[in-house]
């Protein structure tokens, strides 16, 4: 079955900075790829390409079996797009903005009221149906700005930071919608800086580093290649040395690597022992996504 997405050997310049260079994609539907790298590594040159946006150098780019070259305004009009900056008809309302955007999607007369009615119910926006955009708060526009991605029900669905400023109704609303998208056999790319939403969606991730693809696989494969939990162990004053392997200071706390916090906790605290007086504190800090992705970034290689 052709993938909604591949991307092969993708290079792309602006001027002389190159910024991706032989990145490889492939994403299947139903599929959520969470796209994840530092601001200027690349996220939105690489949702604007396959958008058909943007032009690149080198690679090539299909969606859902166009090439994207070849091809960009039919790539457009099988996608949804929503762009790290909101792009919606301020003067408009919720309601004409949906329709606007889900006429342009190819929704059919005859089906455009439930469509436009489904995304405003899912985005909590029916309320606000009757209001011109510019007299929404910032966050109920992003709301809207979403929904104009995917009012059309497309295939392929990318969203470049869609949360930002949202508050966390918003934010809960939208990862529901998108998990709800991809149940029903859309393809979503996501870009984000909030890890606890990647977390939350369960996605896949490609984190992109140097223009590279730095890691690549689901939250937990990540999580157990390149994160460890950690006894957390603050003291007044600087720590002890130890020789508990991996061990790191940080001002005043005691990081501990550990497979098995449970059991190490304890050793930690007998360790610490004539010391205790000194000790304010003992945390766990579970391996996470965040931890994963600061080591793949130290690394800055391909495992
Ligand atoms: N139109 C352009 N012309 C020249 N350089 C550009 C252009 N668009 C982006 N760049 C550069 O390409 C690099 C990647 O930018 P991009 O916007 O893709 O990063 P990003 O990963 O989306 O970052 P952020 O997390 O801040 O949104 C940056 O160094 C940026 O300055
Ligand atoms: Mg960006």
């Amino acid at each position: 079955m052709t993938p909604s997405l591949r991307v092969e050997g993708l290079g792309k310049r602006y001027g002389e900075r190159r910024v991706l260079s032989g990145v490889d994609l492939v994403a299947g539907r139903g599929e959520i790829l969470a796209v994840l790298g530092a601001n200027g590594a690349g996220k939105t040159t690489l949702l604007s390409i396959i958008a058909g946006i943007t032009s690149h150098d080198e690679g090539d780019v299909r969606v859902l079996g166009v090439d994207v070259r070849a091809h960009p305004k039919a790539v457009r009009g099988r996608i949804g797009w929503a762009a790290q900056d909101t792009a919606v008809y301020p003067t408009h309302t919720v309601e004409e903005n949906l329709r606007y955007f889900g006429t342009l999607g190819g929704v059919r007369r005859g089906g455009l009221r439930a469509s436009v009615d489904a995304v405003m119910e899912a985005l909590d926006l029916t309320r606000s149906s009757r209001t011109p955009v510019r007299d929404l708060s910032g966050g109920q526009r992003r709301r809207v700005h979403a929904a104009c991605a995917l009012v059309h029900r497309p295939e392929l669905i990318l969203l470049d930071e869609p949360t930002v400023g949202a508050d966390p109704e918003t934010r809960r609303d939208l990862l529901r919608l998108v998990a709800a998208i991809a149940r029903d056999g859309a393809t979503v790319l996501y870009t984000s800086h909030y890890l606890g939403e990647i977390e939350d969606l369960d996605a896949r991730v490609v984190v992109l580093g140097g223009g590279r693809c730095l890691a690549e696989g689901p939250v937990s494969d990540l999580v157990s290649r390149h994160a460890r939990s950690e006894l957390v162990l603050r003291f007044h004053g600087p720590p002890p040395t130890t020789h508990w392997p991996g061990a790191r200071v940080d001002e005043d706390l005691l990081r501990l690597p550990t497979a098995d916090p449970a059991i190490d906790i304890i050793k930690a605290v007998e360790w610490v022992g004539a010391e205790r007086d000194r000790l304010r504190s003992v945390d766990i800090a579970k391996a996470d996504l965040e931890s994963a992705y600061f080591n793949i970034l130290r690394a800055g290689s391909c495992p």
